[in-house]
């Protein structure tokens, strides 16, 4: 496990998936039923911008960084400029913060946070980070067994975030096969997915699998959200990013149509491009 998420903290990849995640938690919090958020892969929750893993190749330069004085941004990306703002409230941007600070700051009291992270120090820090709070519940345990040990919630509604390093070739192809368990026993649950952009067809084949696999659960619908800065090359080098969306709330393709042709253009130089399907 050598991965750390901070040398990637705010880059185009985590606006993408932390806006959808903003705007599914919103779509929780319309109910006034508790729901349950399990985060299988959580990160250390907080990134240090200025850091020293952060600034040896300043990605988030290139994601939000681009962001914050975007001034008439659409719902989806105005939701997330104004959370970062609000943890950087002396101005500025330093702190950038992961998809648990965003769950954890989004609940309320009986709904539920379960965050897992399986690297000591990630854990450690994640630790320090969140609050200590009776509807927070960290584990020091792998998120892909989570996804058996702790499906479904007893709250019976929520979602589940699913964002592995993938640094095992194996690990698109696990991610679908995982997912597949994960409906039989979290079927209506909204399940987010998110895929490193490098090659469109190995996303297509993975997405293939999770949606015959579907076919024997209460899951129904699907959205796939693409964000590429460059287009895809044949070494295979990371040059966007997909969500999967299982279950998507009411009113997200719309958002999402509304905002990734801008957000293209923004973080993209004249190549970048986006999909939506
Ligand atoms: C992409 S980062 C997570 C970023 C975070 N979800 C966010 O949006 O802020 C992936 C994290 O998963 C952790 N990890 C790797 N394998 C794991 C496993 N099997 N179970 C739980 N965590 C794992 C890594 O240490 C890393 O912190």
């Amino acid at each position: 496990m050598n991965y750390r998420h901070a040398f990637h903290a705010g880059n185009h990849a985590d606006v993408l998936k932390h806006a959808v995640l903003l705007f599914c938690l919103e779509a929780l919090l319309r109910k006034p039923t508790p729901f349950a958020v399990l985060d299988t892969h959580a990160g250390r929750g907080l990134y240090d911008l200025q850091g020293d893993e952060a600034m040896r190749s300043p990605e988030w330069q290139a994601g939000i960084g681009k962001l914050m004085d975007w001034t008439d941004a659409p719902p989806l990306i105005a939701r997330l400029v104004e959370t970062v703002r609000g943890l950087n409230h002396e101005g500025g941007l330093r702190l950038y913060p992961g998809s648990p600070t965003l769950i954890a700051e989004a609940l309320r009291p009986d709904d539920l946070l379960m965050a897992c992270e399986l690297h000591p120090e990630e854990y450690v820090a994640l630790r320090r980070t969140l609050p200590r709070a009776a509807n927070v519940q960290l584990h020091a345990r792998d998120g892909w067994e989570a996804l058996s040990a702790l499906l479904p919630p007893k709250q019976k509604r929520g979602l589940v975030l699913i964002d592995p390093p993938y640094e095992e070739p194996d690990e698109l192809v696990r991610s679908a096969r995982e997912i597949g368990q994960a409906l039989k026993r979290f079927g209506h649950g909204t399940i987010l997915w998110w895929r490193p952009l490098k090659n469109a067809s190995i996303l297509d084949s993975a997405d293939s699998e999770v949606n015959a696999q579907m076919l024997a659960t209460g899951a129904r619908e699907t959205l796939r959200a693409d964000l590429w800065l460059t287009p895809p090359t044949p070494d295979g080098k990371l040059t966007g990013s997909s969500m999967f969306v299982i279950n998507p709330p009411y009113g997200l393709d719309t958002a999402l149509r509304a905002v990734l042709p801008a957000l293209a253009a923004r973080l993209g130089a004249g190549a970048s491009g986006w999909r939506l399907s």
